[in-house]
C-alpha cells in the first residue's frame, strides 16, 4: 500500500504549485485578491502566462487526486454522477443574476433578486446557495447575496456567455444523450458526421445533416458558436502563440476556417508588417468582416477576405503559414486528410502548416526526449484532472463532429499520409502549435 507516500508527495506538490501561482500574482500585480472579492486582477483578463497555466495544471490535478485517495470511493463517484452545478450556471447566466447584482452595494435581499430575475424565491434560494457553495456568488448575510470574482464571469458584458450558453444547452444536451445513442446501432455504429450524438438528439425534429447543416437552419445558434470562439480560445490560451512563434520573419498568413477573425486581430496589432488571408465559409465570413472593424484602416487594408469550402474550393497559394486553430479537431480522419492534402497542393516550398488544437497526451510515461510535459508521481502524466478541459473537449468532439481530439502519433500519421513531415513542437501549456512542412 503506497497511498500514505503518495498523499505526502501530493501535498508538497500543491504548495509548490501554489507557491508558483502566487508568485506570479505577484508579478502582474500586488496579490491574489481573495475568492469573495469583486476586484479583478490583471492576470485575470491577461492571456494567462505559462509559469501560471503550468501551476495550475499541476494544482488541480493533485488537488483532486489527493481527494480520491483519501475520500471512500462511494463518496468520490456520487459527488461526480450528482454534479448538476452547470444546470445553475445556466440559468444564473440566462437571468442575468449577476447582471442585478453589479447594481448593488452590500448585496440584494431574495425577494427583490426574485422579483428582478423573475424567478420564484424559494427555488432561487436553492439555486443560489448551490452556486455560493463553489465561490460563484456570495450569502454576505441572511438571503442577501452579492457577486464575487468567479460571479462576474456570468455577467452579460463579460463577453464569456455566448460560451456557457453553448456548453450548457448543445453540450449538455448531447452529454445527456451519449448513453441512449451509443445503444442506437444505426448511429453509434456510423463514424461520419451526420451521425453524431448531437445529431441523434435532434433526429426526432426530422433533421438529417451535420452539426453545422444544423447551425445553418438555426442561425441564432450559429451566432452563440462564433460568439463563443474568442472566450474559448481565451480559456485555452491559444494566444500565447503570438509570442511563441517568430512572426517577425513571417510575410503572409492564410488562417484556415477563421472564424471571426479574432486570432488575426491579435496577430496584426504585434505584427503589422504581415498581409492575411481570411478563409472560411461565406456565412461566417460576413461575420469576420464585421468584427474587423475594431482594426485601423491600415491594418484592414492587409486583410483580404476569401470565402469558400475548405473541401471544394482552392486556398491561396505559397502562404508563408497557412494557420488552423480549431479546426483538425472538428473533422473524421478522412475529412483532416482532404484538408491537408489540398493544403499541400497549394504550399510552396516555404510554406508551412501550423496546427493549433489540444494533443492528447498518453497516460503511459514516455521517453524523456517526448515533446510534451509529464507529470511528476504519482500523478497520472497526462496530469489527470489537471487536463480534465482536453477530456471535456475531446467528449464534445465526439458528440458534436464524431470527431476526437488526437495524439501527437495521430496527427503525425494523418500528415505523412498527406505528404507533410512534422517538424516542431511547441507546447502551449494546454494547447500545442504542430508545425509541418511539405515531405
Ligand atoms: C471551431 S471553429 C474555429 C474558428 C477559429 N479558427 C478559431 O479558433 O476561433 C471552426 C470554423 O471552421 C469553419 N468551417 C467549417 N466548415 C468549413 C468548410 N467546409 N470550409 C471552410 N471553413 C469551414 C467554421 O465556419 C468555423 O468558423
Amino acid at each position: 500500500m503506497t497511498g500514505n507516500i503518495e498523499v505526502q508527495v501530493l501535498l508538497e506538490l500543491i504548495t509548490k504549485s501554489a507557491t508558483e501561482a502566487l508568485d506570479e500574482y505577484g508579478k502582474y500585480g500586488d496579490s491574489v485578491p481573495s475568492v469573495y472579492e469583486t476586484n479583478t486582477h490583471p492576470l485575470d483578463e491577461h492571456k494567462m502566462s505559462l509559469r501560471l497555466k503550468k501551476a495550475i495544471r499541476n494544482l488541480e490535478g493533485a488537488c483532486d487526486q489527493l481527494c480520491a485517495t483519501l475520500a471512500p470511493p462511494l463518496h468520490t463517484i456520487v459527488n461526480r454522477a450528482q454534479d448538476y452545478y452547470w444546470s445553475c450556471l445556466r440559468v444564473a447566466a440566462q437571468n442575468k443574476i449577476a447582471d442585478l447584482l453589479d447594481h448593488t452595494t452590500g448585496g440584494m435581499n431574495l425577494e427583490s433578486l426574485a422579483h428582478e430575475s423573475g424567478i420564484e424565491p424559494s427555488k432561487l434560494r436553492i439555486l443560489m446557495r448551490t452556486l455560493a457553495a463553489r465561490h460563484c456568488f456570495q450569502e454576505v448575510s441572511h438571503d442577501v447575496y452579492a457577486n464575487t470574482r468567479l460571479s462576474l464571469v456570468l455577467h452579460s458584458q463579460s463577453s464569456h456567455t455566448s460560451y456557457i450558453d453553448l456548453l450548457t444547452k448543445e453540450g449538455q444536451e448531447s452529454a445527456g444523450n451519449f448513453q441512449k445513442y451509443l445503444s442506437d446501432n444505426e448511429y453509434s455504429q456510423c463514424n461520419d458526421s451526420t451521425h453524431t450524438v448531437f445529431t441523434h438528439a435532434v433526429k426526432d425534429t426530422g433533421f438529417h445533416g451535420t452539426v453545422y447543416d444544423w447551425m445553418k437552419v438555426n442561425g441564432d445558434r450559429r451566432a452563440v458558436m462564433s460568439s463563443s470562439m474568442p472566450s474559448m480560445n481565451s480559456v485555452m490560451g491559444t494566444l500565447s502563440i503570438i509570442e511563441g512563434y517568430p512572426w517577425e520573419k513571417i510575410s503572409t498568413v492564410c488562417d484556415v476556417g477563421c472564424g471571426n477573425g479574432s486570432f488575426v486581430w491579435s496577430l496584426l496589432q504585434n505584427f503589422p508588417q504581415i498581409h492575411v488571408t481570411l478563409f472560411d465559409l461565406h456565412e461566417t465570413l460576413e461575420a469576420a468582416k464585421q468584427a474587423a472593424g475594431c482594426l485601423s484602416q491600415e491594418l484592414q487594408s492587409q486583410i483580404h477576405f476569401q470565402p469558400g469550402d475548405f473541401f471544394k474550393d482552392s486556398l491561396p497559394k505559397a502562404v508563408d503559414i497557412y494557420y488552423l486553430r480549431n479546426i483538425i479537431h472538428n473533422w473524421p480522419d478522412n475529412d483532416v486528410l482532404t484538408i491537408l492534402v489540398s493544403i499541400k497542393n497549394v504550399m510552396g516550398p516555404q510554406s508551412r502548416i501550423l496546427i493549433h488544437d489540444y494533443t492528447m497526451h498518453s497516460f503511459q510515461n514516455q521517453s524523456p526526449h517526448h515533446s510534451l510535459d509529464q507529470a511528476p508521481w504519482p500523478m497520472l502524466p497526462d496530469f489527470g484532472n489537471g487536463s480534465m478541459r482536453l477530456h471535456y473537449q475531446d467528449l464534445t468532439m465526439l458528440f458534436m463532429y464524431n470527431s476526437k481530439e488526437r495524439t501527437l502519433e495521430e496527427v503525425k500519421n494523418l500528415s505523412q499520409n498527406a505528404g507533410l513531415k512534422l517538424e516542431q513542437i511547441r507546447d502551449l501549456g494546454e494547447t500545442t502549435v504542430l508545425e509541418f512542412g511539405p515531405a
